[in-house]
């Protein structure tokens, strides 16, 4: 009992905390996340403080020892859900089941009439899932499976949110959408480029976007992991890049391992610029751990070969010396991109953009397998 009320106490101030940060915009996200009790998802041993802080919950490792699964970081999951825009009654897909948190918010957010499909990779995850939600008496289809697929036997969605990073859109999610339906999904565009964006189906482009917001999330497992995703170097030591086939993965090892040279200090500050440089860059790297600290940012060409990475205020380069000038070029001329005032556009791959929405504003495509995206400053 004493837990129990310990555990609310510590759910309000989490949800007041979260409304002074302007994650939590609405009543029905308030009093979604102060009721589902968020320490019964998380890990058994985690300690109430822990559940309630506003931090990602660990829930499993893979082989490289990189997390695979997690419960996410509250004030993400409630952005997400306020771009979501749930309403009593509907009928929602969740993508990423993971610890089945979101998918208790979001069932108290549809109710008694609406419903709650979601879809986990993993067989483990799901099943543990399914048992803490039916522990609570919370009414959830889990499913198990890739959910890239979405789940066409319960289509159509009024929402469908997915909850781990995707390099592009499945057109079956578009096709799974009820009229007027929104899609959330967390979308892996470059190094260090996630936006969460909330999508609808719009005339000339197949799906345009309603809001934009800054986020970080586990890439999607299985054969539709696409470009950008995190892979193993040495070590501690991984990289997220657009073009690393296991060839230009041997060169960056190579590099590395014959050590760098310090190619002086980076002047005045750049990290504002880093969303810009990787939009124009597709060379753009991101290493997490080893060899800056936390994450570093990088330019690494396989061809002749190079690699320069921005330390906090010097660039160290590997091979080629020329790759720590077009770095830092590439950082110190790139322009300040305010990721909320972007706004995207998805045609399916190989179909023509509409009219640009801003003709004299900046703009960017990323081209993936089935879609291509345009992403241009409002
Ligand atoms: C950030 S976690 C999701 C957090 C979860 N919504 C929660 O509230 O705990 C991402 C989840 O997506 C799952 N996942 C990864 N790839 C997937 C795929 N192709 N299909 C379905 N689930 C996938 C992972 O196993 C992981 O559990």
């Amino acid at each position: 009992m004493n837990d129990e009320r310990t555990a609310a106490r510590l759910r309000n101030a989490l949800v007041e905390r979260l409304r002074l940060g302007g994650s939590i915009r609405t009543e029905a996200v308030a009093s979604a996340m102060s009721e589902v009790p968020r320490e019964v998802f998380v890990p058994g041993g985690t300690s109430p403080a822990r559940a309630y802080e506003d931090r990602v919950v660990v829930l499993s490792i893979d082989a490289r020892g990189l997390p695979d699964s997690t419960v996410s970081q509250p004030a993400m999951i409630a952005l997400m859900l306020e771009q979501l825009a749930v309403r009593p009654g509907m009928r929602v897909l969740e993508i990423g089941t993971g610890s089945g948190y979101n998918a208790a918010l979001l069932a108290h957010l549809v109710g008694a009439a609406g419903e709650v499909v979601s879809v986990e990779v993993s067989a483990e995850l799901a099943g543990a899932a399914a048992r803490r939600l039916a522990g609570l008496g919370t009414r959830v289809d889990v499913r198990t499976g890739d959910g890239w697929a979405g789940v066409a036997d319960r289509a159509p969605f009024d929402r469908i949110e997915a909850t781990v990073g995707v390099p592009d859109l499945p057109p079956e999610w578009v096709e799974q959408l009820a009229p007027g339906g929104l899609l959330v999904a967390p979308m892996w565009l470059r190094p260090g480029l996630e936006l969460a964006v909330a999508w609808e189906r719009t005339e000339g482009a197949a799906l345009t976007s309603v809001s934009v917001a800054r986020c970080g999330f586990l890439q999607l497992r299985g054969p539709h992991a696409g470009p950008g995703r995190t892979h193993a170097l040495t070590g501690d030591l991984a990289v997220i890049g657009e073009d690393l086939p296991p060839a230009a993965l041997d060169v960056l090892r190579d590099l590395i391992d014959h050590g760098a040279v310090d190619a002086g200090p980076v002047l005045g500050p750049v990290d504002s610029r880093l969303t810009g440089f990787a939009l124009a860059e597709p060379r753009s790297v991101l290493f997490l751990g080893h060899p800056g600290d936390g994450t570093t940012w990088g330019l690494f060409d396989p061809e002749r070969p190079a690699l320069a990475v921005l330390m906090r205020d010097r660039i160290l380069v590997y091979g080629d010396r020329d790759a720590a000038v077009e770095l830092y070029y590439g950082v110190a001329g790139a322009p300040v991109v305010d990721a909320e005032r972007l706004r995207l556009e998805a045609v399916s791959a190989g179909t023509a953009f509409p009219p640009a929405p801003r003709p004299d504003g900046r703009s960017w495509t990323v081209e993936r397998e089935r879609y291509h995206y345009r992403l241009t400053e409002m």
